[in-house]
């Protein structure tokens, strides 16, 4: 596809409505059961027929750049292994032995030439092929071409990590990822650098990505933070499932020196590719990708996971930049992950932690969306077409219109 021309388009029309400071409104206000952050039997469905069933982000290619290079995660329950083989592959495992199912590395990054199972010290390569098994003759017969770690299918796209956590699927990317994986190669991510990486806690996985997905809060609950450089009004751009959300509002202070806003009245042929692919990029269906300039031009990755239980969810904010910020713009990029741990940590993430509260009480009967909160919508819309499909519908059945 025309990837400039794409992003041109969508910042002519985010120009548009800079100028005259509205936006295109969601058909209607749409009210939802406030029981969908508080039904363990619904949480339940999501684990297993969302997170099990889609690709998902769960890292960045510049997070493990060399051969023996891995992450170990949980995600929605399942444990996940990933890691950089001698030839450069990125594979995904289910991080359990085949022995009797002990992990072979808690969740942590790290680099490895081969891993050890610390209960019997069944041995495998980074390519997952069991290679040794301990006291072999005494153990017994053993197929070894059997035994190697369980694979998901696994692809590295746009700089990204995307994997699907269920070893039986089709490694089919392409149909999920469609026009908005394409978008996301204009970063260029592969060639980035991991910075930093902190880690939150939160209410309900929903109700911690839902303020990813709307502006109209930041002026309010973030009006000592950075609200006020944002305005409360979000243009949404849908790719399938996957959004972008544009800004438009008429700011107090202007947010940044390559933000959208800078290119009115400069001929589009000579709008910078980094200017035109500024603003938050939404990967359905819990990853959030921000742009920033401090400490040199950055992104921050936001992953929202599911916790243990239905009330709980972890995120994850991990900080890459375009190049490795030295000097004075370390300390300008550390201060940029603080300021962005504060925000979400210290204003978003307390508050889920109030309306998890009030949901529980029982008394709360629906939640609304606004029509400035398209997003949100869209959003809702997806997770309980997923949800609410038999397990054996697969993605591509899920995502034709
Ligand atoms: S469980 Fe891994 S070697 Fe026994
Ligand atoms: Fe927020």
């Amino acid at each position: 596809m025309d990837i400039r021309g794409k992003l041109v388009e969508e910042a002519q029309d985010m120009l548009e409505h800079l100028a005259t400071a509205r936006i295109r409104q969601a058909p209607s206000v749409l009210t939802m059961p406030a029981d969908i952050y508080t039904d363990p039997a619904l949480f339940q469905q999501e684990r297993m027929k969302l997170f099990r069933r889609v690709p998902l982000m769960l890292a960045a290619s510049c997070e493990l750049p060399a051969s023996g290079d891995y992450k170990a995660m949980t995600v929605a329950g399942v444990p996940v292994l990933l890691v950089r083989g001698k030839e450069g592959t990125l594979r995904a495992f289910l991080n359990s032995c085949r022995h009797r199912g002990v992990p072979l590395t808690k969740d942590s990054c790290g680099h490895a030439t081969r891993f050890t199972c610390p209960y019997h010290a069944w041995t495998y390569g980074l390519d997952g092929t069991l290679r040794g098994v301990a006291a072999r003759q005494e153990y017994g017969d053993i197929a070894f071409a059997d035994n190697g770690l369980l694979a998901f299918p696994a692809e590295e796209r746009a700089g990204l990590v995307w994997v699907i956590l269920d070893t039986q699927a089709a490694a089919d990317f392409d149909v999920f990822l469609g026009e908005f994986g394409s978008l996301l190669t204009g970063f260029d991510l592969g060639s980035w650098h991991y910075f930093d990486r902190r880690v939150l806690h939160g209410a309900n996985w929903k109700l911690a990505f839902d303020a990813h997905l709307d502006f109209y809060h930041l002026p309010v609950l973030h009006r000592n933070t950075f609200g006020p450089t944002i305005g409360n009004l979000a243009q949404y751009y849908y790719y399938g499932p996957h959004q972008r959300l544009g800004l438009v509002s008429k700011a107090e202070h202007k947010l940044e020196q390559d933000d959208i806003a800078g290119l009115a009245g400069m001929p589009s042929e000579t709008w910078p590719l980094k200017t035109l692919l500024f603003g938050e990029w939404i990967v359905f269906p819990n990853v959030s990708i921000n742009c920033f300039y401090k400490g040199g031009r950055g992104i921050i990755i936001s992953q929202i996971f599911p916790g243990e239980r239905v009330g709980e969810s972890i995120t994850v904010q991990t900080f890459l930049h375009e190049k490795p910020p030295e000097g004075a713009q370390r300390a300008e990029a550390t201060a940029m992950a603080q300021f962005l741990t504060h925000v979400v940590g210290e204003e978003d993430l307390p508050l889920s932690m109030d309306q998890q509260r009030s949901f529980e009480s029982g008394l709360m009967p629906y939640v609304q969306f606004g029509r400035n909160e398209g997003g949100l919508q869209h959003f809702h819309y997806w997770l309980d077409r997923f949800v609410s499909a038999p397990a054996g519908i697969s993605t591509a059945v899920l995502l034709a219109d």
